[in-house]
């Protein structure tokens, strides 16, 4: 018997780690699945040492691949109740630059990723006594980030989408929300600011609590929403920002 099993999507490294360490803390046990399939192997096996963990290779962009980590999961553990969508990608260029090929590979891994996986999921997590969804949203599904047009079009379609699985499956039990990260203490600011895309005291001015965001803080967030403290919560996109999209100073602080 695993008890309730979770699958976190981009799980090999970054948030989606993060978020896998929080779940299994919560008792879940943890399907580890990224197209990297070395790095999320040995992720799997980090977390095996603490609890119930599986690392498995997924193409979010691939039918047969997604459908593949969905029948392994019925077949080891008979159950699904909570799939994270958090695998994603982001290339920075001028929209006037952009091309087809770069613009379509992040709309189908940020945004078609989380359609196939949770189409995928949805006969296992029907059986659950709590199942739900929860995708990685952004800041970008409210700003305009500018030089990210395909980031930021896929996770606004990402936000639309969970309301989407939040309507349509709400009468079958699965709950669907999202979580909006803001500007992370993590590699993707890091090279924003190291490119001079990003602004550190800026950005810093504008969030009135006054820090970068934590992974352990999008985890919890993950953990409250998937719980049963939240079970009358569906359709929304919960920020995890420090308040940046909410801040109306326009002076330096
Ligand atoms: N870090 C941030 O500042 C931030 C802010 C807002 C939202 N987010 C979102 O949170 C999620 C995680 O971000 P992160 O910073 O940990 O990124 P990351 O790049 O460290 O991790 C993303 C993971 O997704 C995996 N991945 C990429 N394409 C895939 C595919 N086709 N199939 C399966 N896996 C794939 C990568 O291999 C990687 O392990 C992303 O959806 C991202 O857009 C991050």
């Amino acid at each position: 018997m695993s008890g309730p099993v979770a699958l976190v999507t981009g799980a090999a490294r970054g948030l989606g780690l993060e978020i896998a360490r929080r779940l299994q803390r919560d008792g879940y046990t943890i399907v580890l699945a990224d197209v990297e399939e070395e790095l999320v192997m040995a992720s799997a096996t980090e977390l095996a040492a603490t609890g119930g963990a599986l690392g498995l290779r997924i193409d979010v962009r691939d039918d047969e691949s997604v459908a593949g980590v969905t029948a392994t999961i019925e077949r080891e553990y008979g159950r699904l109740d909570v799939l994270v969508n958090n695998a994603g990608v982001i290339h920075r260029s001028n929209t006037q630059e952009l091309s087809t090929e770069n613009w379509l590979r992040e709309i189908d891994v940020n945004l078609g990723g989380v359609m196939r996986c949770s189409r995928a999921a949805y006969p296992l997590l029907i059986g659950s006594d709590n199942p739900s969804i929860v995708n990685l949203a952004s800041v970008g599904s409210t700003f305009g980030l500018t030089l990210r047009a395909g980031y930021t079009a896929s996770k606004t379609g990402v936000v639309g989408l969970t309301r989407e699985l939040a309507a349509e499956w709400g009468p079958v039990g699965i709950r669907a929300n999202s979580v909006a990260p803001g500007y992370m203490d993590a590699p993707m600011l890091h090279s924003g600011i190291a490119n001079k895309v990003l602004d550190e005291e800026l950005l810093l001015s504008r969030t009135p609590l006054g820090r970068f965001g934590l992974a352990e803080d999008v985890a919890a967030a993950v953990s409250f929403l998937v719980s049963r403290d939240a079970k009358f919560i569906t359709g929304i996109m919960l920020p995890v920002d420090g308040g940046i999209t909410i801040d109306g100073t326009f002076h330096r602080r």
